[in-house]
């Protein structure tokens, strides 16, 4: 059975580190809250004129250097982003070019928090059905373009950056001991759509509009769906809790992360946590904490590997991977 493996990984960060002790200036809040309430210490802000397209290349060329791979051999690149470049191209076509790609397709997913495991699940089932061989998975995103800097409630938990993984056909067992992912589960329910939205959009205010949430519901949904997306993938592969080397959530808040690994009882120290560095970087945080993980040993080649996440829409689902 064919099977998509992570073949090499990537990430950039802006230069730029912008502490939480510089929201006090402007905002009455404290570095003790936002540590306290997210976990959060520290996020990156892309400069101005840095955009989305740069960050997602920089993270695309280092997973294909780490891959030892040529960009020729790619014939996917699916861009997880809910921050593109501009309104078209699409910002993945502006990255195949950055990258000196010439050849395949390229296209963006919008699922906002959730958009890294749905490019995974398309990429999977293009690779599963024999489409395409190798496909470079983005997530990118400069959330402080859409962020209100004077809503505490909000600004104080997004952060900017990039990372990537190459996928490659690989022929498996077709058992749940193969690598590669295993399950790519997706779900949406529009009904919630107004719970974290932007203020806009093209259609409707033509500009890209400032983002807002109602954070209590979105933790709540979070802390259900989320292990609720792995339980489902588990199950289907016939695997449990306690198989699951590593669980890399979609970094939010690390009470979020908390909450999920609670539920599901893995304990703390096989969770990948990146939030406090980085902040919510949305479709790039899995993939960052994928990178982190797996370039600090702790994520070994077998090593089953969950990923679930919680977005917009609201998107949710796990992927579910052996590395
Ligand atoms: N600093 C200080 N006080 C703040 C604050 C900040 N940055 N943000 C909110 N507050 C205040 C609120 O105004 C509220 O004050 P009030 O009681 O006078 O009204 C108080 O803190 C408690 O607010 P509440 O919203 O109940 O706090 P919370 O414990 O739920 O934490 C979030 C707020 C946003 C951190 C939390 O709801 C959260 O993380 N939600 C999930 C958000 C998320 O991750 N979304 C993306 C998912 S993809």
């Amino acid at each position: 059975m064919r099977r998509a493996v992570v073949i090499g990984t990537g990430m950039h960060l802006p230069e730029r580190v912008m502490p939480n002790s510089e929201f006090e200036a402007t905002l009455e809040t404290s570095h003790e809250w936002i540590v306290e309430r997210t976990g959060i210490h520290q996020r990156h802000i892309a400069a101005e004129g840095e955009l989305t397209s740069d960050l997602g290349a920089k993270a695309g060329a280092q997973a294909l250097k780490n891959a030892g791979i040529a960009p020729e051999t790619i014939d996917l690149v699916i861009l997880a982003t809910t921050t593109p470049d501009d309104t078209m191209p699409s910002t993945a076509t502006k990255i195949q070019h950055k990258l000196g790609i010439t050849g395949g397709a390229a296209f963006d997913v919008n699922a906002a928090c959730s958009g890294f495991v749905y490019a995974m699940s398309v990429a999977n089932s293009f690779i599963v059905s024999g489409m395409a061989k190798r496909v470079l998975v983005i997530g990118a995103e400069t959330y402080s373009r859409i962020l209100d800097w004077s809503d505490r409630g909000t600004c104080i938990l997004f952060g900017d950056g990039a990372a990537a993984v190459v996928l490659e056909a690989q022929e498996q067992k077709g058992t749940s001991d193969d690598r590669g992912i295993l399950f790519a589960g997706i779900h949406s329910d529009g009904q919630y759509t107004g719970l974290l939205a932007t203020t806009g959009g093209v259609s409707s205010t033509m500009n890209a509009g400032k983002l807002f949430m109602f954070g209590k519901d979105i933790f709540r949904h979070a802390v259900a769906k989320m292990p609720a997306a792995v339980e489902e993938a588990l199950a289907a592969t016939g695997k449990h809790a306690d198989d699951v080397n590593w669980l890399v959530p979609h970094q939010a808040n690390m009470r979020i992360l908390a909450g999920v690994a609670q539920k599901l009882h893995i304990g703390e120290d096989r969770v990948i946590a990146t939030v406090s560095q980085h902040a919510n970087t949305s479709a790039a945080s899995i993939p960052l904490a994928l990178h982190l993980g797996s370039q600090d040993g702790r994520i070994k080649q077998g090593h089953l590997v969950a990923c679930p996440a919680l977005g917009a829409g609201l998107t949710w689902g796990c992927t579910l991977l052996r590395w």
